[in-house]
């Protein structure tokens, strides 16, 4: 069993170079069949382009209102049969127009223990908050800003001798490890939304 996915990204892709990974060793039976890019500059664009991923990039200025630009990247991911939207580092608020269609069928990586520090910056919110265990949630997408049904978490100790950085290389670790795995579960079908819960069975 496969899946054709797009992953949307706006910065680094390390996240979505950890889902190429994963998918060349033989651990993720998908096919990453594109990518969404809203910043024509972005490091992300240039992994795509070496894996041999197509790109699909907009400028988000270039249009009247975020619906008529997630109107043009619908079309897009209907044209490539697209069965699952991985959100990895997309820095932008989605709307009912790319919600709607893909309800259950798209993920958000989010690097805190979610309803924890949603939003921007969750890692520098969590540092600043003091706490002394943090982590990575991998949710379904829903309207909101991080809300979704929880699919897993990962948590982490903060250390003593931490820095922003140090957590955040460890953060970014559990990341690259926590989202293909999520992925190889909805492939293999094991994912079942119930209202506001994720069952994962074994
Ligand atoms: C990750 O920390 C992800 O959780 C957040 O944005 C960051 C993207 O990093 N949503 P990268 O582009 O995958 O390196």
């Amino acid at each position: 069993m496969t899946m054709r996915i797009a992953v949307f990204a706006s910065g680094t892709g390390s996240n979505f170079q950890a889902i190429i990974d994963a998918e060349r060793a033989g651990t993720l039976p998908v096919n990453i069949a594109l990518l969404v890019c809203d910043k024509p500059q972005a490091p992300v664009i240039g992994k795509a382009e070496q894996a041999g991923i197509p790109v699909y990039v907009f400028e988000p200025k270039q249009y009247a209102s975020r619906e008529e630009y997630e109107q043009d990247i619908v079309r897009k991911l209907q044209q490539m049969d697209i069965e699952l939207i991985v959100l990895a580092g997309y820095m932008r608020l989605l709307t009912a127009t790319l919600v709607e269609p893909y309800a259950g069928r798209m993920i958000n990586v989010h690097p805190s223990l979610l309803p924890s520090f949603p939003g921007m910056r969750a890692i520098e919110q969590a540092w600043q908050a003091g706490v002394k265990v943090t982590g990575v949630t991998v949710h379904f997408v829903d309207g909101g800003m991080d809300t979704g049904p929880i699919i897993a978490q990962q948590s982490l100790a903060v250390h003593e001798d931490d820095t922003i950085d140090s957590l955040t290389a460890r953060i970014h670790e559990v990341e690259h490890q926590l989202l293909p795995q999520v992925i190889a579960a909805i492939v293999a079908g094991k994912v079942k939304l119930d209202g506001r819960r994720v069952v994962i069975l074994q």
